[in-house]
């Protein structure tokens, strides 16, 4: 392709890596040339992009040289160590991870949401934590409705948000689980675990460490970022998160406190019904509501179990999913990109 940007991908292989291969081919996203990153392990790997064959290389500093964008989904240390440099080769950088989101200086967006925090300077944009997206589209289109007060939230999070090595230790670990309760020894290979606890047929709270306030980071994550995203500094969040065995998308039971009472459920699908990202899942007759298995592999948010809280004539509750692979992360992401090509916002440098 003669015309396009150049892009690198950093973090290629992993989980959010390989959805954005897959989103620039279906968005046929302009690219020229697309550079492949990984760690030196993965050096050599090959990957198909539109029925060409992709040599890994390593992530380095020097990496981005021609670079117009650079995708990162990494993780946050390699994020601080290489995006500066991305930056400072002339590269918007496009960040999945959680160094820089809350640091002032950067826009948190979500495009449905906030696209009006980027700014023609704007050159390192971060994706909010999974969860937090999910939430939001959902959440902000009800503010059309009503200034909302607090949030309460319990998540229900799979196993690809913690990367792909964290589905195959499922996978692993329900074989193994099935062949334990039909009587067939395990394969006794003492695989090394990522999460800490037994996986398959349980669940546990999130497994990141808890801070002073009780809270685990992914809790924490989703309370400071709802709040910037939605520039409400003030806004009350309680959230639990909770890493349940499914292998892929997360669900979340979230209950919305209006300042006054709370609209109409007429209202709340009316307004979600014409939300850009939402799609809405609520058939009780037929017991149909999101579920992640239908989540998965689309790009929007699922709502459903609307309804009123009983318990408070201010608050309403509802039933999410969406895929966080997608939406959560790379989608997400790609959609930023494209904002701002559309906007033509910081890409007067590339002319
Ligand atoms: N999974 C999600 O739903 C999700 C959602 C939002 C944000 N994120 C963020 O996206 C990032 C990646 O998540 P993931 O789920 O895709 O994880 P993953 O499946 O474990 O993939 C990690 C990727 O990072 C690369 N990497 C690791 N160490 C590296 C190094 N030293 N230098 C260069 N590359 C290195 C890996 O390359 P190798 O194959 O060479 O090891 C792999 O491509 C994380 O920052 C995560 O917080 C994930």
């Amino acid at each position: 392709v003669s015309n396009g940007f150049n892009v690198a991908v950093v973090g290629a292989t992993g989980a959010v890596g390989n959805e954005f291969l897959r989103l620039f081919e279906e968005r046929n996203f302009p690219i020229r040339n697309l550079k492949l990153l990984a760690s030196a392990r993965s050096v050599g790997k090959q990957m198909q992009f539109r029925g060409e064959t992709l040599t890994i290389e390593e992530a380095t500093k020097e990496s981005f040289d021609g670079i117009d964008f650079a995708f990162f989904s990494a993780g946050a240390s390699r994020s601080r160590e290489l995006a500066p440099a991305a930056v400072e080769a002339g590269a918007v950088v496009i960040d999945n991870s959680s160094a820089f989101r809350m640091d002032p200086a950067v826009p948190l967006v979500v495009p449905e949401v906030n696209p009006f925090a980027l700014t023609p300077n704007t050159r390192l944009v971060a994706v909010p934590n999974c969860t937090a997206i999910i939430l939001l589209v959902a959440v902000n289109p009800l503010q059309a409705l009503g200034k909302i007060d607090r949030l309460i939230v319990s998540t229900y999070q799979s196993a690809s948000g913690g990367g792909a090595k964290v589905m195959d230790e499922l996978i692993y670990e329900t074989e193994q689980a099935v062949s334990a309760l039909r009587g067939v020894p395990g394969d006794g290979s003492g695989r090394e675990k990522v999460l800490p606890h037994p996986y398959a047929f349980n669940l546990f709270s999130h497994n990141t460490p808890i801070n002073e306030h009780g809270y685990n980071d992914e809790e924490w994550k989703v309370i400071q970022e709802s709040r910037k995203i939605l520039d409400q500094p003030e806004l009350r969040v309680n959230v639990t998160c909770v890493r349940v065995p499914v292998i892929r998308a997360h669900s979340e039971s979230v209950t919305i406190e209006f300042a006054g009472e709370a609209p109409s459920e007429a209202q709340i699908r009316e307004v979600l019904a014409k939300a850009p990202g939402v799609q809405l899942v609520d058939d009780r007759e037929a017991n149909a509501f999101p579920m992640p298995i239908t989540a998965s592999g689309q790009g929007d948010v699922l709502v459903g179990r609307i309804r009123k809280d009983l318990s408070h004539p201010n608050a309403i509750s509802m039933f999410i999913a969406g895929d966080q692979l997608l939406k959560g992360a790379a989608l997400n992401a790609v959609q930023i990109a494209e904002l701002i090509l559309n906007t033509g916002q910081p890409i007067d440098s590339f002319a």
